[in-house]
């Protein structure tokens, strides 16, 4: 696929840091994935040199299916794109141990989740689930900090 003029010049510039800002869909994920290949190909980079990490599964997927045409087995040696959370989980499977992470760990996901957060802070006191409420970003969604507090709310009634 051809690339426009800017995304050409940010897969071929490898004298910078690059910070891309751009509308989406516009092409962000294409220039990261051709900056790979690019690296790779023309700069002489090893993939095991390159972490492509982004957010959504999709376009994870999508960055996986493009490398994997554009690039030969060799190339792709030890070459990570993932997203976010897979590479967390794979360095937390790898190297968890050194901060005490019990082997066999899960990820707690869907309705497990508020249920152990609640658990978590059960024994806490109200400031700071009013502080986790009102941190934005912060710890806790807000709306499963609110759900927790709800419920907690009713036990005390
Ligand atoms: N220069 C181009 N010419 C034609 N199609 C393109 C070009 N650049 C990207 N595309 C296509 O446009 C679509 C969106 O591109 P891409 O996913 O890279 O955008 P994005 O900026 O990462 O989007 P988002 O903001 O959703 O993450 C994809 O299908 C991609 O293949
Ligand atoms: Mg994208």
């Amino acid at each position: 696929m051809d690339l426009n003029h800017e995304q050409k010049a940010a897969v071929e510039d490898f004298t910078h840091n690059l910070l891309i800002l751009a509308a989406s869909g516009s092409g962000k994920t294409r220039v990261i994935t051709e900056k790979v290949i690019h690296a790779i190909r023309e700069k002489g980079y090893a993939g095991s040199e390159i972490l492509a990490i982004t957010f959504t599964r999709k376009a994870a997927t999508e960055m996986q299916e493009r490398l994997r045409t554009g690039l030969d087995e060799k190339e792709r040696r030890g070459l990570t794109a993932q997203t976010f959370h897979a590479y967390a989980a794979h360095v937390l499977r790898t190297y968890g141990w050194h901060i005490g992470l019990p082997q066999g760990w899960k990820i707690a996901d869907g309705l497990i989740s508020p249920v152990l957060h609640w658990q978590i802070i059960k024994n806490r006191s109200w400031e700071i689930l009013g502080e986790l409420i009102e941190t934005e970003g912060g710890t806790l969604p807000a709306l499963e900090a609110l759900a927790i507090q709800n419920y907690l709310h009713k036990g005390k009634d």
